[in-house]
């Protein structure tokens, strides 16, 4: 650890949620996160919708951040800020006001990639969490991703297996909204599954070669399934809803273990860091837990308020390449489609 002092502040709106964290030589200080309940009614997140609530919400949610950080914001040593991927308006919000705000402190400002944030916020100090050595497969899903990565040191990664479609979350909320569960759906049907059986129904898992998923088709085939059910019986959801959860769940975790699996073959690494939303899941956090018994996995799971979208996880990032010397310049702009 270096005997220097930095603060990072870090602000993340790439998508729904507005956020803004303060770290301390990799520790948090503080991590607010603004949720936009907004989109619940519209069974998803609506772009204009979120760029606007990103508008309101960025003075309030930096102004606790710092408040709470207990630090001045004259002490702060630059800032960090997502520069992409996500929705363009929602990254307009957080770059215009990151770029403001270091010029206003005249100090740096880094540009954040989304989804190595994911990645490297297992390297958050954090007590009794361990740290994932190189290299290892980072598997991230999301609302808005799913990808596997081989992660050989913090800035060299390469995606070895991504979604060609929808994302695993779209696939837990996309299914929820067939079943008329609220948006979005990953939580309750996780909470669900649960109670459930989850061999009561089988549907059949995209056939997709390597290490790339598919799960538009699963969505289509839970549709069918249902639509078929509920035409034979008005109340078939009511009365399966428990097992049809833990179905759908038990094979969406089916294909994330069966990729991980044909990965650890193909790299030999037998590491695996999760990050991303859906690593919440209390299915998939299991399913790897048995891989370590079963294919002597060791497996890294981060602190809840991690895995979501949040900034503790873009001020790690901003923490590790400001000791890089790897600024941005006024002139970055936010990159909706940014790759790894
Ligand atoms: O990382 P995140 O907060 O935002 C992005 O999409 O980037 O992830 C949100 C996604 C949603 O699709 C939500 O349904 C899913 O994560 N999710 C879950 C669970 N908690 C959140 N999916 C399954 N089980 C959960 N417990
Ligand atoms: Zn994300």
């Amino acid at each position: 650890m270096s005997s220097q002092n930095i603060y990072i502040l870090a602000i993340e709106s790439s998508c729904d949620d507005t956020a803004a964290a303060v770290m301390h030589n990799g520790k948090v200080l503080s991590n607010i996160v603004a949720s936009q309940k907004i989109h619940e009614e519209y069974g998803g997140v609506v772009p204009e919708l979120a760029s606007r609530a990103h508008q309101q919400n960025i003075v309030p949610v930096v102004d606790q951040a710092i408040k709470k950080s207990g630090i001045n914001k004259s002490q702060l040593t630059a800032i960090a800020f997502t520069r992409g991927p996500g929705l363009m308006g929602s990254l307009l919000v957080g770059t215009s006001f990151a770029k403001s705000m270091a010029y206003g402190l005249n100090i740096p400002l880094i540009d954040v990639n989304h989804m190595q944030a994911h990645i490297l916020a297992h390297f958050i100090e954090e007590e009794d969490f361990k740290k994932p050595e190189f290299p290892f497969l980072a598997m991230t899903i999301s609302g808005g991703h799913t990808q596997i990565v081989k992660v050989s040191s913090h800035f060299e990664m390469e995606v070895i297996g991504e979604t060609i479609d929808d994302a695993v979350g779209e696939a837990f909320d996309k299914s929820g909204k067939i079943l008329g569960l609220g948006y979005p759906a990953g939580p309750e049907i996780d909470r669900r599954a649960k109670l459930g059986n989850p061999k009561a129904f089988a549907f059949t898992k995209p056939r997709v070669a390597g290490l790339n998923f598919s799960f538009s088709g699963l969505k289509t085939a839970i549709l069918y399934f249902i639509q078929k059910q509920v035409k034979a019986n008005p109340n078939f959801i009511k009365e399966n809803l428990n097992d049809i959860c833990a179905s759908i769940q038990y094979t969406i975790i089916g294909i994330l273990i069966d990729k991980l699996k044909l990965a650890t073959k193909q790299t030999n690494i037998n590491d695996i860091a999760i990050g991303g939303g859906v690593s919440a899941n209390t299915g998939i956090r299991q399913a790897l837990k048995n891989g370590e018994q079963k294919f002597g996995w060791t497996t890294y799971i981060p602190k809840f308020e991690y895995t979501t979208d949040n900034a503790a996880m873009i001020a790690i990032v901003g923490h590790l390449k400001y000791l890089e010397g790897d600024y941005a310049n006024q002139s970055v702009m936010a990159s909706a489609r940014l790759k790894i």
